[in-house]
C-alpha cells in the first residue's frame, strides 16, 4: 500500500520527492529541474530507474567501474569486521597497509600520507602543512601561487585558489593567493614552445610580492573543471626549480589524475619530479567509498615533530582514513594492477584520440586533446558543449562538460568494444560525424 508520503508526491513518487527534498551539489536551485535518476550500474554501464541503458564515461572517479565484485566483497568483509576506529585516538591495519602502498607508487621520500575524505579536504590540509612548515623554517609565509583557471576543490580555503566563475564566494579569502592566466590558449599550451611561456608566468607570480615569498604553489598536472587542458611536458619540473630558487613547497594535486587516469599510476610519474605533497583522491576507492591521501615527504612531516605552537598536525576528521574506504581502495588498486588498467588506459585513450582528433577545425569542435584515459573536446563555446552532452545522454551516452569543453572519462576497465560503442553514441551527438 503506498505510504501517505507517495501518494502526495503523485505519479512518479521517486523523482518527485528528489526534487523536492534534495539540494544537489553545484546545481541551479529549480523546481522544474529533474536529475536523471539511476538504479543500477555494471563495469562500463549503467541504467537508469525506467530500464534505460547508458555507457558512463562521465564519473570523474571510476577506476573498476561498477559492482565491481572484488571491490564490494572487500568493502562488505571490512563492514562486518571493524568499520572503523578514530585514528587520532588509535588505529587500524589497512590504514598502514594503504599508506606504505602510496609510498611504493611515488617518488623518492614521498612516505607519509594523512588521509582524508574528499580532494577539497586534502588540498585545505596540504596548504595549511606549507603554511606550518614554513613556520618551522622560521620563515612564517601565507602566500600560495597557482592557476586562475585550475579547480582545487569546493571548501572556502580549496576555492580561494581559483578564480573559476563557479568558485566565486563573498567571504574574505583565508590566505592571500596569487593566480596565474593561462600565457596561451589551451589549445596551444600542451606544445613544446609554451613551456618557457608558461613557467615565465609563474616566474612572475612568484617574484610578484618580494616582501612574501609564497609557502607553496598548487597545480593539476591537467586542468579538468577549467576545460580539460593539456599541459606542457617537463612543466612540473620546470616548477619544481622555481619553487626551490624561494624555498617554496610543491603540492601538486593529482585528485583526479592518479591512480591510473593519466596513463600512469600518478601523473608525476611521468616526469622525474619529486613534490613535497601529492594530494589524491577520486580513483583511490573509484568511487566505492569517501577518501583521499595527502602525501607528503619525511621532511615535511619531520618538521612537525617539533613544532613550536601546535605540537604537531592539528587538521583531521573523525571518518579520516575510515577502515571501509582502505578496504575499497586496496581491493581497487589490486584490480588495477591485475586487470593492468593504466597500460589499457594508455592504450584506449590513445585508440579514442586517434579516432576524434581529426574532428578538430571543423564544425563547432576547436581542438581534441588527451592525457591518459581522458579526452576533452573543446567546443566553440560552452552552450556548444552543453548541446552535445545533451545529445549524447540522448544516444545513450553519459559525458561531463568542463568550461567550454566535453570530456569523455571512462571507467578505466572499458574495453575495445566498450570504446567502440562509445564512439557510436558520440557520432550521434557531435556537429561533426566520428
Ligand atoms: C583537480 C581537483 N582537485 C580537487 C577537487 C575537489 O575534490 P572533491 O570534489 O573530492 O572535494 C577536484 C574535484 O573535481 C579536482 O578535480
Amino acid at each position: 500500500m503506498a505510504s501517505s508520503n507517495q501518494r502526495h508526491l503523485g505519479a512518479d513518487p521517486a523523482g518527485q520527492r528528489d526534487r523536492r527534498y534534495v539540494w544537489h551539489t553545484w546545481s541551479p536551485v529549480d523546481p522544474e529541474r529533474s536529475h536523471p535518476m539511476f538504479s543500477h550500474g555494471e563495469g562500463y554501464r549503467l541504467w537508469d530507474v525506467h530500464g534505460r541503458e547508458f555507457i558512463e564515461a562521465s564519473a570523474l572517479n571510476s577506476t573498476c567501474g561498477y559492482a565491481h565484485p572484488a571491490v564490494v566483497r572487500s568493502l562488505a568483509e571490512q563492514a562486518g569486521r571493524l568499520q572503523h576506529v578514530d585514528l587520532s585516538l588509535s588505529t587500524h591495519e589497512l590504514a598502514g597497509v594503504l599508506a606504505e602502498r602510496l609510498a611504493s607508487y611515488l617518488p623518492g621520500p614521498l612516505n607519509r600520507t594523512l588521509f582524508v575524505n574528499s580532494g577539497s579536504e586534502g588540498i585545505d590540509a596540504a596548504v595549511l602543512m606549507a603554511v606550518q612548515f614554513a613556520e618551522h623554517a622560521g620563515r612564517p609565509r601565507s602566500r600560495v601561487i597557482s592557476f586562475a583557471r585550475g579547480y582545487q576543490g569546493a571548501t572556502l580555503l580549496s576555492r580561494s585558489l581559483s578564480s573559476l566563475p563557479r568558485n566565486r564566494h563573498p567571504l574574505p579569502a583565508p590566505v592571500p593567493a596569487t593566480l596565474v592566466n593561462l600565457p596561451v590558449p589551451p589549445r596551444e599550451l600542451r606544445r613544446p614552445e609554451s613551456l618557457p611561456v608558461l613557467l615565465e608566468a609563474f616566474a612572475r607570480a612568484i617574484d610578484a610580492d618580494s616582501a612574501e615569498p609564497p609557502a607553496a604553489v598548487v597545480v593539476e598536472p591537467f586542468l579538468n573543471v577549467g576545460g580539460g587542458v593539456v599541459l606542457p611536458d617537463g612543466f612540473l619540473t620546470g616548477l619544481r626549480q622555481l619553487c626551490d630558487r624561494v624555498g617554496a613547497l610543491l603540492v601538486v594535486d593529482e585528485v583526479f589524475t592518479a591512480y591510473g587516469r593519466c596513463g600512469r599510476m600518478f601523473a608525476v610519474n611521468r616526469e622525474d619530479v619529486i613534490p613535497d605533497i601529492v594530494v589524491s583522491s577520486k580513483g583511490l576507492a573509484g568511487g566505492y567509498a569517501a577518501i583521499a591521501a595527502v602525501t607528503v615527504t619525511d621532511r615535511v612531516h619531520d618538521s612537525f615533530s617539533a613544532d613550536p605552537v601546535l605540537g604537531g598536525l592539528r587538521y583531521g576528521h573523525t571518518t579520516s582514513g575510515h577502515a571501509v574506504a582502505c578496504a575499497a581502495a586496496l581491493a581497487t588498486l589490486d584490480v588495477v594492477e591485475k586487470e593492468q588498467l593504466i597500460e589499457r588506459a594508455e592504450r584506449l585513450g590513445g585508440a579514442l584520440l586517434d579516432r576524434l582528433a581529426p574532428l578538430a577545425g571543423s564544425g563547432d569542435v576547436v581542438d581534441v586533446r588527451r592525457l591518459g584515459l581522458i579526452v576533452a573536446i573543446e567546443l566553440t563555446s560552452e552552450a556548444a558543449a552543453t548541446a552535445v552532452v545533451e545529445r549524447a545522454r540522448d544516444a545513450g551516452l553519459l559525458v561531463r562538460r568542463q568550461s567550454d569543453a566535453v570530456l569523455i572519462v571512462p571507467p578505466l576497465v572499458i574495453d575495445d568494444d566498450g570504446v567502440e560503442q562509445l564512439l557510436e553514441r558520440l557520432g550521434v551527438a557531435l556537429p561533426v560525424r566520428v
